[in-house]
């Protein structure tokens, strides 16, 4: 029998999966198409003669964050990879995502981030696209949180088959921000424990507002599960 998402076996459930998944699709697809002529365009300015190199500069950002948003477009249909890491054919370069996710964000945001731990050869399972669109995602919280002029830390520390990264805003702490369309977290979440990893929202941060740690594994042969310690830790 032909089962929908999560192995729903329910007819009514398969075909509304179905309609879900075409809609995924269709949205996709109209995102990708104007993306395509914004790299097209800037692509051709970039190259003009006579560009000032600054804007020579602004041309290759707006390339690099339309290429994000169409990578972290795909992802949303494909869903994370688990394997491909731990096969030797992929594994996702986390100091190039944590820059990557800050640079973005630094584009359009007035407060102060900083960037603790290990950052340098530090590589996790999972595809690239879904880890960047989970950081995004609470990074996005945090900033949120911090208003126009406050302070956002990441830090990244390798443990035991895992890695944490942390983020922590000098905000109001959960309970005191907002809500938007309260989908991140549960998204962030799913997505992490797809790969192997976990979620942690706790106690608060040492900036006195949220911390938020992102468990991703290392893709090591003997890293199978989540380590506990560094949950508990
Ligand atoms: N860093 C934070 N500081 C304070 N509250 C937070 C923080 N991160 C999340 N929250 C609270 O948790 C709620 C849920 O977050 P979540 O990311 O799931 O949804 P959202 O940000 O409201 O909308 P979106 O779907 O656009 O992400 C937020 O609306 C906010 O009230
Ligand atoms: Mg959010």
């Amino acid at each position: 029998m032909t089962r929908g998402r999560g192995g729903r076996s329910d007819p009514r459930a398969v075909q509304a999966d179905r309609v879900v998944e075409q809609t995924l699709h269709e949205v996709v697809h109209e995102i990708r198409q104007p993306l395509a002529a914004i790299f097209a365009l800037a692509d051709v300015a970039r190259r003009s003669p006579g560009v000032p190199a600054e804007v020579r500069g602004y041309l290759a950002l707006i390339i690099e964050q339309a290429s994000e948003v169409s990578a972290a477009a795909w992802s949303v249909l494909e869903g994370p990879t688990t394997g491909a890491a731990s096969e030797g054919s992929e594994a996702v370069d986390v100091g190039d995502v944590v820059t990557s996710v800050l640079q973005g964000f630094a584009l359009s945001w007035g407060g102060t981030f900083t960037c603790f731990g290990d950052l340098d050869g530090v590589f996790v399972l999972g595809d690239r696209a879904t880890v960047r669109r989970c950081l995004v995602n609470i990074v996005d919280n945090a900033v949120r949180a911090a208003g126009p002029h406050g302070k956002v830390t990441v830090t990244v520390r390798r443990g035991a088959g895992m890695l944490r990264i942390l983020v922590e805003d000098d905000g109001p702490g959960f309970g005191n921000v907002p809500t938007g369309t309260g989908l991140g977290i549960e998204l962030t979440r799913k997505a992490l424990e797809a790969m192997g990893g976990a979620l942690s929202v706790g106690a608060p941060g040492s900036l006195g507002g949220a911390a938020v740690t992102l468990f991703l594994r290392i893709p090591r042969a003997d890293s199978t599960h989540v380590d506990e310690a560094a949950r508990a830790g």
